[in-house]
């Protein structure tokens, strides 16, 4: 790892193990991108790169010619007005009026380690393992400065970037858009991939043939959104996910976000990705600084699972802070679909009580259990215990600690119900705009996050409740988007920073909580999988997939979830049968097998199983403290492509020292004549030399032979809905 400036060529380069990046000063002060891929020889003269030949009248800064157009250059971050005529990187509107814009080359530093973002996640590392190149671009007619921020890691080809906008001047500055990175590619001949989806169905992996014109995603919601995901993969037409070169870029943040990309008429493409403008408008007063979220950018030249790796073990060790990230986490029972509403302490108990005889380590007491909540209609914003229904909670929690579980329990901070005690005393803490209509959703508004004192309320009663029972895991729902985005608090001037502020107040109330309960584990949730994003990571270690809890449906939401994200992180549990979102009904073991691949547990009233069924269950967590370690820390490879949408589908983990491996194997659907003779496969990242045997049978293979000519599960995965797992230990 390593970045340098060459002062001759005016070009600063960033080398992480296996790519580099490059830029230059270009002939008007701006910076002109000139390479990104796989690693090459340090000290040659890339400036050719950024050659340009102009046949088409283009503009070009005075006193250049038109091959200096910054209209054909390939540039880093892109001003807008000034004779770039593509979707430019940000826009600042000044004093005069004008959102004009015109950046040059002002300063640079390079410095070991990385700065903390104020307020936002941001990757992390000790000082001596990384590098920071900043680069200090001004506006040469207002003097705002933008300072474009790059971080490498020792151990790691992701490169962190993050923009900060200064105002040194007298007057105000208006922040009307800011990417947090630009990439601009010179050809237009790629694929784009990305996770897209809906509720009951988050994140599968679509991917299309780039063409000219705008293409691109984004949330207006207020947050991540089920729709599509913050982040995105450029990958060659023929990239496969061990072949081709990939290029990704993941956003850490969790409102609105946009990824707008543009093929233009010279077939380059412009890649951005960041806050989404149409939410987002921030006034810059003299003397402030405003940072960009940070992006993850990565190159892999061996496919889309190496890129998958790399971004998996980057957020393990680079973004993800909690405690409990290289931990077991304990095998959980969650009461929603078990009881939904209709519970009391009774209930709760007689189901902690079966959960503690089958080997389960913790108890989640879902929604419904404060205010008078016995339905979706009310209440939300009163943290109190409803003591009608379920007594004394520190009771309850000390009976099932007795049992030898953990308790966790479930909120939904950032909502208010209409019939609450929290709206009669504060009605302007919702969002609203004054004489608009309010659109509601599952009967509920949203609080303004972006008021302190809402923040201040939340993190008092959550924290009480915390203080006064041993609760040692929470699950933090957010179930509707964000409307009428409006605060009753700030100046019109500034209603345009309120979607930001919501999500910083978000943050920041996850901050003050883990400040004071360091250990708390808490999953994140959002109408199942609404809000899985990698700012949210950086505050918990796992968030819920989905409401889909379907073995069948999750398989793709799972394998989609992890073009970026790591298994540790995906929350996915055994539900009943019939599925309550499907209808339809599969084996236990399937299910099991399924759930196995995130953090694990059970969502299903467990009382009322048969003894066969309570026997699985047993076998499972067995199973489950066998191979968690190994699914926790080992590195995750999908070994069939399209991302679990064909019928037969298989993973794998392969352990550090490439002496273990888990693989899972699938078949979804089997119809008469649909199955080929033979299926086999190839398992990837072993070590070929060494021989693999597997667990209780005398099959031994060598890795050579596993990862080219490939297992043939042909025989294990006949029928519907079937799984497989083979464990391989190497001597
Ligand atoms: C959301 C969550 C569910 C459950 C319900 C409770 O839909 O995704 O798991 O917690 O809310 O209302």
């Amino acid at each position: 790892m390593q970045i340098s400036f060459s002062k001759k060529t005016r070009t600063f380069r960033l080398d992480t193990e296996n790519s580099t990046y490059a830029m230059m000063i270009g002939p008007s002060g701006e910076l002109r991108h000139l390479y990104y891929g796989a690693s090459i020889a340090a000290g040659d003269d890339l400036t050719s790169f950024a050659l340009r030949r102009d046949r088409a009248f283009s503009p070009y800064p005075e006193g250049l010619t038109s091959n200096d157009s910054l209209n054909i250059a390939a540039l880093e971050y892109s001003a807008f007005g000034s004779g770039d005529f593509r979707n430019t990187a940000f826009r600042l509107r000044k004093e005069n009026g004008t959102p004009v814009t015109s950046t040059v080359y002002k300063s640079h530093t390079i410095r070991k380690g990385k700065e903390p973002l104020p307020g936002l996640p941001a990757s992390f590392a000790p000082a001596k393992t990384c590098e920071t190149l900043e680069i200090v671009m001004e506006d040469s007619f207002s003097g705002v400065r933008i300072v474009l921020r790059y971080s490498v890691f020792d151990d790691s080809d992701v490169i962190a970037r993050s923009v900060k906008v200064v105002n040194r001047t007298a007057n105000p500055v208006r922040i009307e858009k800011l990417m947090s990175a630009q990439l601009d590619f010179d050809s237009m001949d790629r694929d784009m991939i990305y996770l897209q989806g809906k509720w009951a169905r988050e994140r599968q992996a679509a991917r299309i043939a780039l063409h000219p014109g705008m293409q691109g995603f984004r949330s207006a919601r207020g947050s991540t959104g089920h729709q599509y995901n913050p982040g995105v993969v450029f990958a060659d037409r023929s990239a496969s996910e061990r072949s081709g070169e990939a290029f990704g870029m993941l956003l850490l943040y969790s409102g609105s976000y946009t990824v707008e990309v543009e093929a233009d008429e010279y077939e380059s493409v412009r890649a951005m990705i960041g806050i989404n403008e149409e939410t987002f408008a921030w006034n810059l007063a003299k003397g402030e600084e405003f940072d960009s979220p940070e992006t993850l950018l990565v190159f892999s030249g061996n496919g889309l699972g190496a890129l998958s790796a790399q971004y998996h073990a980057f957020l393990m060790n680079h973004v993800i802070r909690s405690p409990w990230k290289h931990v077991r986490r304990p095998v959980l029972v969650n009461n929603w679909e078990a009881t939904y509403f209709d519970f009391d302490d009774k209930k709760i108990y007689a189901l902690a009580k079966c959960a503690s005889s089958l080997g389960i380590e913790m108890l989640v007491l879902d929604d419904g259990w404060f205010g008078k909540r016995n339905d979706d209609r009310t209440s939300l914003g009163d943290w109190f215990v409803n003591t009608g229904k379920l007594g004394d909670l520190g009771k309850l929690v000390k009976k099932i600690n007795r049992l030898g579980m953990k308790f966790g329990l479930w909120f939904e901070p950032e909502m208010i119900s209409e019939e609450s005690e929290l709206y009669r005393k504060h009605p302007d803490w919702v969002l609203s705009v004054p004489g608009m209509r309010r659109s509601l959703g599952r009967s509920q508004m949203v609080l303004d996050m972006s008021r302190k004192e809402v923040v201040d309320y939340l993190f008092e009663t959550i924290a009480g409740l915390l203080r006064s029972a041993n609760i040692e895991y929470i699950k933090w729902d957010m179930n509707r988007n964000l409307t009428e985005i409006h605060s009753a608090l700030l100046p019109p001037e500034q209603q345009g920073e309120t979607a930001h502020r919501y999500v910083l107040g978000v943050y920041e109330l996850h901050e003050r909580l883990l400040n004071e309960f360091p250990n708390l584990l808490i999953e994140g949730c959002s109408g199942g999988g609404g809000r899985f994003d990698a700012g949210m990571l950086y505050y918990v270690p796992q968030i819920w997939c989905s409401d889909d809890t379907d073995a069948i449906e999750r398989i793709s939401i799972q394998l989609g979830t992890s073009l970026f994200y790591p298994s540790s992180t995906m929350g996915a549990h055994v539900s009943v049968c019939p599925n309550h979102q499907t209808g339809r009904t599969v084996s236990f073991r399937f299910r099991g097998d399924v759930a196995l691949a995130g953090t694990f547990g059970y969502e299903l009233d467990i009382t009322s199983l048969g003894t066969a069924e309570q026997e699985q269950i047993r076998e499972q967590i067995r199973r489950y403290h066998q191979f968690n370690d190994l699914i926790r820390e080992g590195t995750f490879h999908r070994i069939t492509e399209a991302f679990g949408q064909s019928d037969v589908a298989a993973w794998c983990w392969v352990s550090a020292d490439r002496k273990e491996v888990l693989v899972t194997a699938v078949r979804k659907n089997d119809s008469p004549c649909s199955q080929a003779p033979v299926c086999r496969l190839r398992i990837p990242g072993l070590d070929p030399q060494r021989i693999y045997r597997m667990e209780n049978s005398s099959f031994a293979m060598h890795g050579s032979t596993l990862m080219n000519a490939g297992i043939n599960v042909s025989d294990d995965l006949r029928g519907s809905a079937v799984s497989v797992l083979y464990h391989l230990k190497a001597g």
